[in-house]
């Protein structure tokens, strides 16, 4: 039977739109589950979204929404960010679902019954944003929060109480006697000190808001977040659920549990989340894998900074694998990172383009113009050998410390790795000059054996590549020509594939970029253009005014270009009354096509005027953006052609 592997990420915040941080962990996992896959593992990999709190309950007031209406949007938002990176999630939870919820209110009246949760008083400073109490000597000067620097709210009020206390010594000494449970080390080793300092027990419910999962015994009360959303990585298992077999297989009997989260939600996850399962009686399985962040020049992302980076454009400008590559390379384990747009455009432009793209095109190239596509395992006994031979050494030499990185999670070392057998590769072209070789009709077998050693090389290389350049791993194992069983990890060693037959031209798998332009495109899309918007006063009019201005629905029955003028469109309209012909100037800014069968909010008694030859019975409205962008703006759907607007 296969062993087993469940890998998780944390579930994410739809407080808006998700930058490349949690695109980081959403792709480093993604790649481990595809590493674990292709060694043999029954592997399940689980991320979601957080939906419940305070700080969603205000994000969604912010965006004039009822907390459903925005999670609903955001996580459709993270299903649709997941696709598009390719990631192969086996399931995905979102907290507010009914599966999730039974379970958390379950796990809660268990924790009441066993004691472990009790009903108490709280008084102390919160921060909404972490969603988290800090005790005085915790906050920084000013009451501000010691994680995120924001204001603390002082809150007091009646909350059940989980009993950290209780489990403190438990925990230690399970620490202690899995010492590869917090990993990196010094992430283990704040934890124990943290727990050292003396755990306080937790305060586990608010009473002062409602969106969450309420406490079934006492329905005034909502169940904190953290709790809520820790439950998830048995939830989805179908823990406490009628149909448990996944949480059998994958967390009882399973072989392996990672739960990769960023530093900043370590004591969640060592200290409260094993404290529950603990309580609960369920075995403590899963290790705790903790990353860094990405940084920008600046400090932390953030919006007001201007400095955030998502992940969309860059993968639609510059490719999907170049973004994985990148992102899973660029952040040292355990450690922080710095993403800068030089080194996105250069990295990708050396490492993929030069040093692997080109390598492929060349070495498919010469084994056309000298061998006719096709090329074997070739003795000989020419001084060039000891080249080959340590090629074939650092191949080997490079596959097993990627395996042994990566089965440490040390992804981006063992990234590195594969850049060294490339460069290795790379160095063999320079040391044996096949075109000079192609010179001598004695030097045939020579030249046959440096490009058979290119194309084993690069058979491996995109072996190990394979969990991370998901769309240019098939395409390079199909250029030359390489049959899926030599395309396994068990098939690695060198000269497992004797002969070559490669396709007849090369493609380019990863276009060059323009490295000063692309560096100024990403540059723009992190600082959006912050033109102040002009204010305009008017003078004030009284509604009878107003009311002088008669504004209706009208559906565009037609449009076209003016002929005489660029930005000009002639739109007939349906206003109720009649049809009638209206000119705009949103020409830069719409198809006329794109127009027709909408319904627009139109001004039907201007004064009549013609605009360059062109009868206009009125004016269309659109809204303008700090760039002069033009936007009509459209009416409600249940609204008919000549309904007035007012
Ligand atoms: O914390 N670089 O959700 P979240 C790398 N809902 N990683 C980053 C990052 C950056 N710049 N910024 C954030 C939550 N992250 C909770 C989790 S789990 C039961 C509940 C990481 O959306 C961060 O470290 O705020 C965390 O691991 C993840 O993104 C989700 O953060
Ligand atoms: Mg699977």
């Amino acid at each position: 039977m296969k062993k087993t592997f469940y890998i998780t990420t944390p579930i994410y915040y739809p407080s808006g739109k998700f930058h490349i941080g949690s695109a980081y962990t959403t792709c480093l996992c993604d790649t481990i589950k595809r590493y674990k896959e292709m060694q043999g593992y029954d592997a399940y990999f689980l991320t979601g979204t957080d939906e419940h709190g305070m700080k969603i309950e205000q994000a969604a007031r912010d965006n004039n929404l009822k907390p459903l209406e925005h999670v609903d949007r955001i996580a459709n938002l993270a299903k649709d960010l997941w696709k598009q990176l390719a990631i192969t999630n086996d399931d995905f939870i979102r907290t507010t679902e009914p599966r999730h919820e039974k379970v958390v209110a379950t796990i809660f009246d268990r924790l009441i019954a066993s004691d472990d949760i009790y009903l108490g008083e709280y008084s102390g400073n919160y921060c909404v944003q972490c969603e988290a109490y800090f005790t005085p000597t915790q906050l920084l000067e000013g009451n501000l929060c010691p994680d995120c620097g924001r204001e603390t709210k002082i809150v007091k009020e009646e909350t059940y109480f989980l009993r950290l206390s209780k489990y403190q010594d438990r925990l230690l000494e399970f620490i202690e006697s899995n010492p590869d449970f917090i990993f990196p080390e010094t992430r283990r080793n704040e934890v124990v000190q943290f727990i050292k300092s003396g755990l306080v027990d937790l305060s586990v419910s608010r009473t002062s808001f409602d969106w969450g999962i309420k406490v079934n015994s006492d329905p005034k009360h909502v169940i904190y977040v953290w709790i809520d959303a820790l439950s998830n990585y048995i939830s989805a298992l179908g823990y406490l659920s009628e149909d448990d077999s996944l949480y059998r297989k994958y967390w009882v009997n399973g072989d392996e549990v990672i739960h990769v989260v960023g530093k900043d939600i370590l004591r969640f996850h060592a200290v409260y989340w094993p404290i529950v399962l603990m309580a609960l009686g369920v075995p403590v399985k899963f290790r705790l894998f903790v990353h860094g962040w990405y940084m920008m020049k600046e400090g932390k992302m953030s919006k007001s900074k201007g400095n955030v980076v998502y992940p969309e454009p860059l993968v639609e400008n510059y490719g999907l694998d170049a973004f994985r590559y990148f992102i899973v390379k660029e952040l040292p384990y355990g450690n922080d990172g710095l993403f800068t747009p030089e080194d996105y455009v250069n990295r990708i432009n050396t490492d993929l383009v030069n040093d692997l793209g080109n390598l492929v095109s060349r070495s498919v190239t010469m084994v056309n113009k000298y061998f006719h596509g096709e090329v074997s395992k070739t003795p000989h006994q020419d001084a060039l050998g000891v080249y080959e031979t340590e090629l074939e050494n650092i191949a080997q030499e490079v596959a097993m410390n990627y395996q042994e990185l990566m089965d440490d999670f040390k992804v981006s070392a063992a990234l590195f790795e594969i850049s060294r057998l490339v460069g290795r590769i790379n160095k063999l072209v320079d040391e044996t000059s096949p075109w000079d070789l192609a010179k001598h009709e004695a030097k045939k077998d020579v030249l046959a054996s440096v490009l058979y050693h290119l194309l084993e090389g690069l058979r491996i290389a995109t072996i190990l590549y394979r969990p991370i350049l998901i769309e240019s791993a098939p395409k390079i194992f199909a250029m030359l020509g390489v049959e899926e069983d030599l395309r396994t990890l068990e098939s690695i060693g060198f000269g497992n594939k004797a002969n070559y037959s490669v396709v007849k031209i090369a493609e380019h798998v990863f276009p060059r970029l323009d490295a000063e332009k692309e560096i100024a495109t990403i540059k723009a899309w992190m600082n959006p253009i912050k033109s102040e918007p002009e204010i305009v006063v008017k003078p004030e009019i009284g509604i009878d005014v107003f009311n002088q201005v008669e504004t209706k629905v009208g559906l565009v029955v037609s449009a076209e270009a003016h002929k005489n003028a660029k930005k000009l469109l002639i739109l007939q309209i349906n206003t109720g009354d009649r049809i009638r012909q209206v000119v705009s100037g949103i020409a830069e800014f719409y198809e006329p096509g794109s127009l027709i069968g909408r319904k627009l909010l139109v001004i039907t008694n201007l004064q009549p005027v013609k605009l360059r030859g062109e009868l206009s019975e009125g004016m269309i409205l659109c809204g303008e953006t700090a760039k002069h962008e033009l936007f009509v703006i459209e009416a409600n759907d249940k609204l008919l052609p000549g309904d007035v607007v007012r």
